[in-house]
């Protein structure tokens, strides 16, 4: 990771800051950039690109492992501001970026013949978390990686994810609160971690 690469993530994220999107900060940024690169992830699944500066953290990484992120977004301003991004960071080989809503999409994983993910990032509208994870979970390949941003934030709004999650007895998981006024959860099947 170059000097040149986070002062311009830095100007990314005072853009945002200024603008009012809800960008991860930059310590969620560096570890999922680490947490790519130390795991030799290959196959990333984002569920809320906004500007793509979350998609840009771990496309970095992705170059260095030779992987690829799907990402999904709903609104078309965004979809394509976070274009223009992808360009000025010159990681779009990285990224396949999709103007669609993730709960509505049933084919284009299976008609770009991806099936599974090692790691999925849920970021999008928080009261459907629950229904972002209920669907994520299928694409996520034995061994794989959740991480659900902005659990400490906005709980409230998630409280159906936290019902089950608390509920369940499939899933490992942990609250990291990670950066100055949240934290993100990070859930691994039970299966293979007895
Ligand atoms: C918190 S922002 C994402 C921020 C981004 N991950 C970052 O850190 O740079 C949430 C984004 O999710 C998008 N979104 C909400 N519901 C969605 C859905 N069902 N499918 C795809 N995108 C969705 C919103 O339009 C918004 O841009």
């Amino acid at each position: 990771m170059t000097k040149l690469f986070l002062k311009k993530l830095n100007i990314l994220k005072q853009h945002g800051i200024e603008n009012k999107i809800p960008n991860i900060s930059y310590e969620i940024g560096m570890f999922l950039n680490m947490i790519i690169k130390n795991k030799n992830i290959k196959n990333v699944l984002e569920i809320g690109t906004a500007n793509g500066y979350s998609t840009i953290w771990m496309a970095e990484a992705l170059k260095a492992t030779g992987g690829m992120i799907t990402t999904f977004e709903i609104s078309i301003p965004s979809y394509k501001e976070a274009q223009e991004n992808f360009k000025k960071f010159k990681l779009n080989k990285y990224i396949d970026s999709i103007f669609e809503d993730f709960l509505k999409e049933d084919k284009i994983l299976k008609n770009k013949n991806i099936k599974k993910f090692d790691l999925i990032f849920i970021d999008g509208q928080k009261n459907k978390t629950l229904d972002f994870f209920n669907k994520a979970k299928k694409l996520l390949k034995d061994g794989g990686i959740i991480i659900v941003d902005d659990v400490i934030k906005f709980k409230n709004k998630m409280s159906e994810f936290y019902k089950y999650i608390e509920k369940q007895n499939k899933f490992y998981y942990i609250i990291l609160p990670i950066d100055i006024d949240d934290g993100i959860m990070m859930i691994i099947n039970k299966k293979l971690h007895k």
